[in-house]
């Protein structure tokens, strides 16, 4: 998706634009841009293709600004070209913007702005934005200094939509104008320069604090202060956030790729996670939530809203809630519970999981539940994201920053955080023995080892990803949670490596998929419930006798000359085993695509944050 980034200061600029746009480029893109300002006037150089191709534009060495703005585009209006990529200039030069989001009235303003004499060069949404800030810049009488703010305000209040923006003029050489709607934007703080991201990991090289937007502010950014405003450019005051992760913990530290190295990082993240909200002995905690007794009884159902892998966290935990708290639990799919019309009222606890917290239709999902009267409670990655500043609760998974597109220690962290939360909430409710809870909190406390003895050893892993890297289907089975687990095996697998594959419930096999299986098809099954474990081997067993390859990811004391390849992991309680037993599945898919040769960090088609529909 897109990203901007921006520089305020005494340096030069583009180097330093460039080196935030690189850092940007495991969001997605397709072209990249900057602008800086020139002694009176405005440079902008932008291409199609990867960020180091601006590197091959002969001008930029020329670039002598210290103020900037940058810019990688993932198209949405108008295909992937120069003229399309970003910054976008007004026809008199005198303004570049950048953008992430939608101007979803574009047309309208595209109409209303060629009447008035307005040219456009590009297909995108995004140049209506400086040729409209020019069209209330030319119209003000008033010339004292607020005029460049008051003309971006205007702007602004036209636009339907999401946006964050980046605005310079050649007529105020000594400033960045900000704004932001729907759409992150940091400013991060620096000794005579100021820095400013889409993404908090792309300036944490230069600065610790940052100021966090929220929608509708505006902010004069100078090189050593900044001015913040309301959407009625009344001045506010905002306070400074340190964010803890150091720059190191947001570069790959010697691993291959950023997926690796997330994979590894599980045990440290789960400990993070986990931090001191259970322990044993003492009632479970989160400093952000006061659930009362009186309020958990009186609800009639919890609704878990997501996409892709948070949503699978979410069907990971279903059961241990609804075992827990005997409170039911429905898992959504984000943009199918927006457009629909769902039963949800103030006896609804909405809970919406989202890694990166700007996720656009789980924004929407949560902000229709709230509009029905439900309390709404954010499970993010990001502090201060989008999400985390709509909903009633936020609970963090600490899982440090996520890089890599493919979610991999985001999601076993919000399969551990929502295994707090069902225990933190059955203490309070009364609805479990205090002996279970224990146990599983001992479980809990015991996942990061258990995660390291599987991370240990990945040789068998490999050799089999070596042996099936070439098919073109899989299928991924089981029962219960390991059937959740199935689901996300099979995401990981097709998102980073191309192959097709399914995720099915066991039992459904019989219902058709079964067809599909011939000789040499991998299936890949996980074991992990013993009352199941059983009938999910008669599963196994019948594929194989179809000719299939059996790939099984198994704690249970299973005869493993039936299976190709048996795949041991530690007891843990089937309840919370998604969380372990990922890791085998999350190996897999990155060692096939490995093999494949193909970019892990960065599959195709795909973006780290899906800030539009
Ligand atoms: C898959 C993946 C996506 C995200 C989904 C939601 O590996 O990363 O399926 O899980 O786009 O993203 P967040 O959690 O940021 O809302």
């Amino acid at each position: 998706m897109c990203g901007i980034v921006g520089y305020v200061g005494q340096k030069k600029a583009s180097p330093i634009l460039i080196d935030g746009l690189l850092k940007l480029e495991y969001r997605g893109y397709d072209s990249a841009g900057l602008s800086t300002i020139e002694t009176n006037s405005i440079s902008n150089i932008k291409n199609k293709g990867r960020v180091n191709s601006l590197n091959d534009i002969p001008e930029l060495s020329t670039l002598e600004g210290t103020i900037g703005i940058a810019h990688t585009r993932w198209a949405t209006h108008g295909k992937p070209s120069v003229v399309n990529s970003h910054p976008h200039m007004d026809n008199s030069k005198t303004f570049s913007v950048v953008h992430n989001g939608i101007i979803e009235n574009y047309n309208d303003l595209r109409i209303f702005l060629t009447n008035n004499g307005y040219n456009f060069l590009s297909q995108t949404d995004t140049e209506v934005i400086p040729n409209l800030i020019h069209y209330y810049f030319s119209k003000d009488t008033n010339n004292d200094d607020k005029k460049f703010l008051r003309a971006v305000q205007s702007a602004c209040n036209d636009f339907k939509g999401s946006y964050a923006i980046e605005v310079i003029s050649s007529l105020y050489p000594d400033r960045v104008i900000v704004t932001r709607k729907d759409s992150p934007l940091v400013i991060g703080i620096g000794e005579n320069e100021n820095h400013i991201s889409s993404d908090i990991p792309a300036i944490l090289s230069y600065t610790k604090d940052f100021y966090l937007l929220d929608d509708n502010n505006y902010v004069e950014i100078y090189k050593d202060h900044l001015n913040f405003y309301n959407s009625n450019l009344e001045k506010i005051e905002k306070s400074i956030k340190n964010i803890e992760w150091d720059a190191t913990a947001a570069e790959k530290d010697g691993y291959e790729d950023y997926m690796l190295k997330e994979i590894y990082e599980q045990p440290k993240s789960i400990r993070e996670t986990i931090g001191s909200r259970i322990k044993l002995d003492a009632p479970s905690c989160f400093d952000d939530l006061n659930f009362t007794k009186e309020y958990l009884s009186s609800l009639n159902k919890i609704c878990i809203v997501a996409c892709g892998t948070a949503m699978h966290a979410g069907i990971a935990t279903k059961t241990l809630i609804e075992h827990l708290c005997n409170i039911p639990v429905e898992v959504e799919i984000a943009s199918e519970f927006r457009y629909r019309n769902p039963i949800i009222n103030e006896k609804t606890l909405a809970i919406y999981i989202s890694q990166s917290g700007e996720t656009a239709d789980t924004i929407a999902a949560l902000k229709l539940a709230k509009s029905k009267g439900c309390k709404t409670l954010a499970i993010s990655n990001v502090i201060g994201s989008s999400i985390t500043r709509e909903a009633d609760y936020t609970i963090y998974t600490h899982a440090g920053p996520e890089i890599a597109v493919a979610s991999t220690k985001a999601y076993t962290s919000q399969v551990v955080l929502l295994s707090i939360l069902g225990i933190y909430m059955a203490e309070i409710l009364g609805t479990t023995k205090s002996y279970v809870l224990e146990d599983l909190k001992k479980e809990i406390f015991e996942l990061p080892n258990k995660m390291q003895t599987v991370l240990n050893d990945v040789s068998g892993i490999k050799n089999f990803a070596k042996l099936v890297h070439k098919e073109k289907d899989m299928f991924f089975i089981g029962r219960g949670t390991d059937y959740a687990v199935s689901l996300e095996g099979s995401l990981k697998l097709k998102e980073i490596s191309y192959i097709h594959s399914e995720g099915y419930a066991s039992g459904e096999l019989k219902h058709g998929p079964i067809a599909l299986i011939e000789d040499n098809t991998t299936v890949v099954s996980v074991i992990t419930n013993e009352d199941l474990m059983e009938k999910s081997i008669s599963n196994v067993q019948e594929v194989a006798t179809r000719g299939a390859k059996t790939f099984v990811v198994t704690n249970q004391n299973i005869d493993k000359s039936r299976f190709d390849y048996v795949v041991e992991i530690p007891p843990v309680n089937s309840l919370i085993s998604p969380a372990l037993s990922v890791i085998p599945l999350q190996l897999f898919s990155y060692y096939i695509a490995k093999e494949k040769g193909l970019d892990v960090d960065k599959p195709r088609n795909l973006a780290k944050s899906v800030t539009v529909e």
